[in-house]
């Protein structure tokens, strides 16, 4: 088998960018080695950014988003018992959507299926080949058989633990790392959500936050121990932890509780491996890079990376030239580092560090004093948290 782009994972990055790329006169296969139910039920992002709508919007997976997502225009911090609002739309002229990744990935593989281009299930790629010459090949298993793709280009958007990034030698890279000392235990609830916006909360026993992922299902997480176990956590005690962290002192909020459906644990850590690109081999996404979820940057970043890249591979396609493609691994990395940053301060402002002293406390809190008390620091919070347009980084 022959393509100009093989691309491995069906998550967000690989399958906006089979799109972007069908949009662009470039053909694509996607190899996913999950079955299609797997990638479609998993619980994880919620929050998407402008140009991640505009992009499904682009490819014309954007239907059901635009009908039921939920634009949101701020959000809440909470902290000390008190509450500051930060208004996205008005500090810089966007919002949010709450859209969850599974109804992403379910609107892009219906497409791609109707359109009858190539993107297999169940397909495991086992090696990324020939990555220094022209002509990269792509191993993998599918229904018991081996199969190889040769193509012009391989992408690695095979999240954090797929074997595209092994492909670059490691005298060739860097990696950076950093693993935080907690973790988050994730709930999806059938309740309404207590509150119209999500709250950020840094309660006197950890982190919390409220979102939602319809009018009529609450999902929810609250910072826990590294080595958790979900299945340790009761509900109510789950419930009772969220009440405690979300509390205002004038005791004008109320959580709502309901039956939990879903409860996950996810350890906190920030990843980049440099560079994005090796050879014929590009890296996309999850693969190259995780931050930890609390600036929800996620996904968004999977998005903002291939829409860099489809539009580099398009333009080499179409005339040799490698400018942009040459450009493509410092481009992505300046919206990496951003995010991490960004990430990071997120992280630190909102968790209890279990390690910590006294001194890092009174630093997280006068960083959220600030915020509080200082429009152009509810500005730049809100620049971040909706994200820099593309280019404009
Ligand atoms: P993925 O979505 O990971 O897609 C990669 C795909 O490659 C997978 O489907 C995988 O099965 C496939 N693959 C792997 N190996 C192979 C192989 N050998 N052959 C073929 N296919 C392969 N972000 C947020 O913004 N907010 C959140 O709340 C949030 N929560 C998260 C919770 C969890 C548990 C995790 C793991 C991540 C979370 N994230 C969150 C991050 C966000 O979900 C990711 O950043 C996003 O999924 C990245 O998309 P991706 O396409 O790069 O990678
Ligand atoms: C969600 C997850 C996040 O990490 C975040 O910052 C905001 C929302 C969510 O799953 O809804």
């Amino acid at each position: 088998d022959r393509t100009q782009v093989a691309i491995i994972g069906a998550g967000p990055a690989g399958l906006m960018l089979s799109h972007l790329l069908r949009l662009r006169g470039v053909e694509s296969v996607v190899l996913e080695s999950r079955p299609r139910e797997r990638v479609e039920t998993r619980q994880r992002a919620g929050i998407l950014e402008h140009g991640t709508v505009e992009a499904l919007r682009e490819v014309g997976a954007a239907a059901r988003m635009d009908e039921q997502g939920l634009p949101h225009d701020g959000f809440e911090l909470r902290f000390s018992g008190r509450s500051v609002r930060v208004d996205m739309q008005e500090l810089t002229g966007h919002h949010v959507m709450i859209w969850a990744q599974t109804e992403v990935t379910k609107d892009l593989i219906a497409l791609r299926l109707e359109q009858g281009e190539p993107l297999l299930f169940e397909a495991e790629v086992t090696a990324v080949e020939d990555v220094e010459t022209d002509t990269p090949l792509v191993r993998y298993r599918h229904e018991g058989a081996e199969h190889v793709v040769r193509a012009d280009v391989v992408v690695g958007a095979d999240g954090s633990y797929g074997p595209a990034r092994r492909a670059i030698p490691d005298r060739l890279g860097r990696r950076f790392e950093r693993v935080y000392p907690y973790s988050w235990l994730g709930i999806l609830a059938d309740v309404a959500p207590s509150s119209h916006e999500l709250i950020y909360a840094r309660g006197r026993t950890g982190f919390a936050l409220a979102s939602m992922r319809s009018p009529s299902v609450t999902r929810a997480y609250i910072q826990v121990p590294n080595g958790t176990d979900a299945a340790d956590w009761d509900d109510e005690a789950i419930w009772d932890e969220l009440a405690a962290r979300f509390a205002l002192d004038d005791g004008s909020f109320t959580l709502e509780r309901g039956p939990i459906t879903d409860k996950s644990v996810t350890p906190m850590r920030s990843v980049v491996s440099e560079p994005m690109r090796h050879g014929r081999l590009f890296l996309a996404g999850d693969a190259a890079h995780i931050v930890p979820p609390t600036g929800a940057k996620g996904l968004n970043l999977a998005v903002a990376d291939v829409r860099v890249l489809a539009e580099a591979l398009a333009e080499w396609f179409a005339t040799k030239d490698e400018t942009l493609i040459d450009a493509y691994s410092d481009t992505a990395l300046r919206r990496v580092w951003r995010a991490s940053h960004f990430s990071w301060t997120m992280t630190t402002m909102l968790h209890v560090d279990p390690d910590g002293d006294p001194f890092d406390e009174q630093l997280a809190l006068a960083h959220l004093h600030h915020i509080e008390v200082s429009e152009p620091a509810r500005r730049a919070l809100a620049e971040n948290y909706r994200g820099l347009a593309l280019g404009a980084i």
